[in-house]
């Protein structure tokens, strides 16, 4: 089995790099991938550098250069739902993008025709962060994750984008893996621990938990390997 684990920013898979140890860098497509083995799994470790774009790409590579069969995705989000706090997980049961706007065609926002509006990931994968997190006692909250190009700083878009998408959790990358994933019938999930409240002290509180709750996100997603 070969499963990909990705995330953004280099904050994300530095956890991940550290324990698998061993481990052999591909230089790719404008970007490095990390090569390890973990119990009887092949492992390709990436991170995309921010946003939709890098994500579709390296998702892509992921997929279509080195034949991953599933994918995780490992990092950290700006909260929307008001029980969400820093350090808490996230795992998305569909994904959205808040920052598609054809309205002027009569389209609702999010919306792409000829796509899905909300993309659902793997239920199966999902099931094993469930059996994780009670196994461990820790909660996971499962919800709708709103994706854009955009750092989200300000209480009134965050309200716009829970009342818009119902989301619980925002970010810039997953639901542009959910399209890759979900186009080329690759099971994936996207788990994210809170860095920040995507409110005025947003860009303060991620500068301050990007470290800690990534790490949170890897040592969660070790734990799924194990039950894979
Ligand atoms: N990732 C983590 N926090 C975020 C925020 N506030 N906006 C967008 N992406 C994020």
């Amino acid at each position: 089995m070969k499963i990909a684990i990705l995330g953004a920013m280099v904050e994300e898979i530095t956890p991940l790099l550290s324990f698998f140890g061993n481990h052999h860098k591909v230089s790719y497509a404008g970007n490095d991938y990390y090569e390890a083995h973990y119990k009887g799994i092949d492992l390709v470790i990436a991170y995309s550098k921010i946003g939709k774009v890098n994500a579709a790409l390296t998702a892509s590579a992921l997929l279509m250069h080195f034949g991953c069969e599933k994918l995780i995705f490992s990092g950290v989000a700006g909260a929307v739902s008001p029980e969400l706090k820093i350090g808490d997980l996230v795992i998305a049961s569909s994904l959205c993008q808040h920052d598609v706007d054809i309205t002027a065609f009569g389209h609702p926002f999010g919306f792409i025709p000829e796509s899905k509006h909300f993309i659902p990931s793997d239920e199966r994968l999902n099931g094993v962060a469930k059996g994780v997190a009670q196994s461990k006692g820790i909660a996971l909250k499962e919800g709708i994750i709103a994706t854009g190009d955009q750092f989200i700083a300000d209480s009134l878009k965050k309200e716009w984008i829970r009342k818009t998408f119902n989301a619980d959790a925002l970010e810039m990358e997953g639901a542009s893996v959910a399209v890759v994933c979900d186009t080329l019938g690759v099971p994936f999930c996207v788990l994210r621990a809170i860095s920040d409240a995507a409110d005025m002290e947003a860009g303060f509180s991620f500068d301050e938990f990007l470290v800690s709750s990534a790490k949170v996100s890897a040592e969660f997603v070790i734990g799924m390997l194990d039950r894979l």
